[in-house]
């Protein structure tokens, strides 16, 4: 799939599949409010590492741009199919063979299959490390928040993660151990990477409905 040329031809290639057209994808396939919120939880975390690694490489202009746009599409995309397709043998291979359609690109392909610890397809990119990382942390965060009297992501502690993370009947869906896996891979230690998901959720708190009630 080309792309029209355009005065701003020195856009990366990647510039077609950006996080409008990722989002627009993601509701045409999920109705549930929560899974929405997990999305926009994941890519809150996701396009947050994405500009710590575009401040490392000193990216600017079109391409740090370009490069934001990518992570926030992949965090965006990598649960979509999984409304209508939640088992192991369909979720994200369904997904990924509708992306692969519509050329979306390699990179966003493969780290969607590394999020899926069970496809063994390994995470070898910044932006599928993230990923892996960000996903359950994501999830917990959202059901740390929910349990604060104020239902506030604005008032999540490190401390207090940590505790419930020990906690085995607290959000058991949630899997301690790829938390603890995606930090070691992405090489952040885990209390770091917990802040960092922490600050980067607060930002984004009004969207992820996590911005706390009056009283
Ligand atoms: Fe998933
Ligand atoms: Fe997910």
């Amino acid at each position: 799939m080309s792309s029209p040329s355009s005065p701003a031809n020195s856009s990366p290639a990647t510039s077609l599949f950006d996080r409008q057209r990722a989002w627009a994808l993601l509701q045409e396939h999920t109705q549930s409010p929560s899974l929405l919120k997990h999305a926009l939880a994941v890519e809150s975390c996701v396009r947050a590492y994405g500009e710590r690694e575009a401040d490392a490489l000193s990216l600017s202009g079109d391409w740090r741009s370009a490069m934001l746009e990518t992570y926030s599409a992949t965090a965006l995309l990598h649960d979509f199919d999984y409304e209508k397709h939640p088992s192991l043998e369909e979720h994200p291979f369904v997904g990924v063979a509708i992306l692969t359609q519509q050329g979306w690109p390699e990179e966003i392909r493969t780290a969607i299959l590394g999020h899926a610890d069970y496809s063994g397809v390994p995470r070898e990119t910044h932006l599928a490390k993230a990923l892996f990382a960000c996903d359950e942390l994501a999830g917990f965060l959202t059901a740390c928040s929910l349990v604060k009297p104020t239902r506030s992501i604005h008032d999540v502690e490190v401390t207090g993660v940590k505790k419930k993370m020990k906690d085995k009947a607290f959000a058991r869906a949630v899997n301690r151990d790829d938390i603890v896996k995606g930090a070691a891979e992405l090489g952040v230690p885990l209390d770091d990477h917990i802040a960092f998901c922490i600050a980067a959720m607060q930002r984004n708190a009004e969207a992820l409905g996590l911005q706390g009630i009056a009283g």
